[in-house]
């Protein structure tokens, strides 16, 4: 019998056949206790629920386990570093004051992470492009957005 394995916030896990055509969601939530990751519409439409799969953004809530067999997820609790400290992003986030009720962010965050990797043009209409499908309902996303630019700086510098 062939063993599937993924890796969580690179850690390798052992998948279990069982646990394969669940929602990655509930997998990542209730077998590994990472609920930094939230489901707010449970349908693909908000971005809540957002991860990263091979460093692009999904939606857990319609992604089974068997899509990351042999792949490399990254849920928020992933994005800050060893020792504790937050990722620039992060606190990037908390200095342009992006955070209110919060139940949006880690989609949010991990949405413009993927964003900051991959895109070198960096300007306020890409980020609200980027983040076009995570939907925030506190707030007018200025701060958001805000943020993103206050962050782009440290992901230049260390390309
Ligand atoms: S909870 Fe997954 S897209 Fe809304
Ligand atoms: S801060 Fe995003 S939904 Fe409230």
């Amino acid at each position: 019998m062939k063993i599937n394995y993924t890796t969580v916030n690179g850690k390798k896990i052992r998948l279990k056949k069982q646990d394969l055509q669940r929602k990655l969601i509930d997998w990542l939530r209730e077998d590994l206790d990472l609920t930094g990751t939230k489901n707010g519409c449970g349908i693909g439409v908000c971005g809540t629920c957002t991860v990263l799969l091979n460093r692009q953004p999904v939606r857990s809530c319609i992604t089974k386990v068997e899509k990351i067999i042999d792949k490399e997820i990254l849920t928020i609790e992933g994005l800050a570093y060893p020792d504790g400290s937050l990722h620039p992003l992060q606190q990037a986030f908390i200095d342009a004051g992006a955070i209110q009720c919060g139940f949006c962010t880690p989609g949010m965050i991990l949405t413009a992470h993927a964003f900051l990797l991959h895109n070198k043009k960096i300007n306020r209409d890409n980020i609200r492009k980027a983040l076009a499908a995570n939907i925030c309902r506190c707030t007018g996303y200025q701060q958001i957005i805000d943020a993103v630019m206050l962050a782009a700086k440290s992901y230049s510098r260390s390309k």
